[in-house]
């Protein structure tokens, strides 16, 4: 083995080791998600824009994209801790509806435990730290409040900007229940989703990140997801 490339992977041994700490000083860890939020999030993917309303519910095992792309189509992604996710589009819209199932639930609340961290930057005029998790995406929370203000997906250049959050919002009962051509057969069916659709949400991509399955992450991204990594739920 080289000398060089032996000091670079001490080197990084290292950095990961100390990195990895538990919040003191020097290292702070990221807050965990509160256990249910309502976020607002404008996105921007190389130019396409799109408002996010982010309802995360984990005590009742549920997680909620609603996205609406710009002067466009109003999406809804569904997502149970069971694995199953329902894309859908409701009235005025083209009634559509996909079903997903993942072998992974929703994020937990401490997703975010074992980001590395990077240190303190400005972003969107508020002082973040910053921490990057399994190289793909890299989170900013501000250093007074502890809210996250952005993040980025790595492999994409998606980025995040947090609008508003808050900390307790429940979406009321009814509007979790997905629409029932959900359950038909006559579903739309795309082997591919488009650019625009399901591999864009922010925590599918988490989801998939989360048991650090790397080559997923990258097919999801690419807009190639695999017949046997998402496979309809329903018949
Ligand atoms: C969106 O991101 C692109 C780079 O990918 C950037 O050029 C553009 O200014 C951004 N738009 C907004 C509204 O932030
Ligand atoms: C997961 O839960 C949702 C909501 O209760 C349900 O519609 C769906 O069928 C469940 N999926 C599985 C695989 O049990
Ligand atoms: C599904 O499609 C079939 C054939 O096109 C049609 O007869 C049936 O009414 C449709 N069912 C629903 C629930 O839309």
């Amino acid at each position: 083995m080289h000398l060089p490339f032996l000091f670079s992977f001490l080197s990084f041994l290292f950095i990961q080791n100390t990195s990895s700490s538990v919040t003191d000083g020097k290292n702070p860890a990221p807050a965990d998600w509160p256990m249910q939020f309502h976020a607002v999030l404008f996105m921007n993917r190389s130019g396409i824009l799109q408002k996010t309303d982010l309802w995360y519910d984990w005590p009742n095992g549920r997680n909620f994209n609603i996205i609406q792309h710009q002067l466009g189509v109003l999406n809804y992604d569904l997502e149970w801790d069971n694995g199953t996710s329902f894309y859908y589009t409701l009235e005025p819209f083209e009634k559509t509806c996909k079903v997903f199932h993942f072998d992974v639930g929703i994020l937990r609340p401490d997703w975010l435990n074992d980001a590395n961290y990077l240190g303190q930057r400005n972003q969107d005029s508020f002082l973040c730290n910053v921490w990057e998790k399994a190289d793909f995406i890299t989170y900013y929370e501000d250093v007074r409040t502890r809210r996250p203000v952005y993040w980025v997906f790595k492999t994409s250049g998606m980025t995040a900007h947090v609008m508003t959050f808050e900390v307790g919002a429940v979406l009321d009962h009814e509007n979790w229940q997905a629409p029932v051509y959900c359950f038909s057969e006559n579903r739309t069916q795309n082997k591919r989703p488009s650019k625009d659709s399901e591999i864009q949400s922010f925590n599918v991509i988490n989801r998939m990140s989360m048991r650090n399955n790397r080559q997923r992450v990258v097919n999801s991204l690419n807009g190639v997801i695999q017949e046997n990594d998402v496979h309809k739920s329903v018949p």
